[in-house]
């Protein structure tokens, strides 16, 4: 595969579930930039960590890896921890520390050096890899991703109300909009969807189409 798919938006816009079947059907490698800060902001808390200094410092010596579905941190596989509610209410402030967007970054960058990634983050495509050959920018309105995040939850067994979900994603948007390093915006050249009441296979028959329409070999 010689290009790379970069696809950014705020939380959730359906990125993730998006970019996995894309990166599926198109026998691409999915990586979920979003799990790399989870994972830090896990291993902080896991291990007390409090300060930047002590946060940066354990991000340097950490190990993340990503196999498959699965997410590693020094050894350790966290895929399901990340997603507890107080790394999701804390991950924002941790992704805006600069040291540790450079250091995410560099090793994202290493990730997709040889091409055939489906990458989807806040900053993939404006600051990661401004050079990705597609960039999509999906977005839908706070009510329709409050709701997606408040059924997942739900159905994962967590006791949470639709109102407390809203409002911290509408915090949550703010953190990664108004960070001072590599905030969330569309980059000029993205194609922008918004999945407002639209199916999961009707938003990755649109990435597809377009990819198709590009003359990319795509099997719809
Ligand atoms: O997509 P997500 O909810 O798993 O992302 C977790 C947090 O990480 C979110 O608050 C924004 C931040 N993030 C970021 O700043 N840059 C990225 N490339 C990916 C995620």
């Amino acid at each position: 595969m010689e290009f790379n798919i970069a696809i950014d938006g705020p939380a959730g816009a359906g990125k993730s579930t998006i970019a996995k079947i894309v990166a599926e059907k198109m026998n691409m490698i999915y990586i979920d930039t979003g799990a790399m800060y989870r994972a830090i902001t896990f291993l902080s808390i896991d291990q007390g960590k409090t300060t930047i200094e002590d946060i940066v410092d354990l991000t340097k010596q950490a190990k993340i890896e990503i196999h498959g579905k699965n997410i590693f941190v020094n050894n350790q596989d966290v895929t399901h921890s990340i997603r507890n509610l107080e790394v999701t209410n804390n991950v924002s402030k941790i992704a805006q520390i600069p040291e540790i967007r450079i250091l995410m970054t560099r090793l994202q960058r290493e990730m997709a050096k040889n091409k055939g990634v489906v990458m989807d983050g806040r900053d993939i495509g404006t600051h990661v890899l401004p050079d990705a050959e597609y960039k999509f920018y999906l977005t839908a309105k706070i009510i329709e991703r409050a709701n997606r995040r408040y059924e997942e939850l739900i159905k994962g067994g967590l006791n949470v109300t639709l109102e407390q979900i809203k409002k911290d994603i509408i915090q949550r948007d703010r953190q990664d909009k108004q960070r001072a390093f590599s905030p969330l915006t569309v980059a000029e050249d993205a194609v922008i969807i918004d999945t407002t009441k639209k199916t999961i296979l009707e938003v990755v028959q649109e990435v597809l189409s377009y990819l198709k329409k590009r003359g990319e070999g795509v099997v719809l």
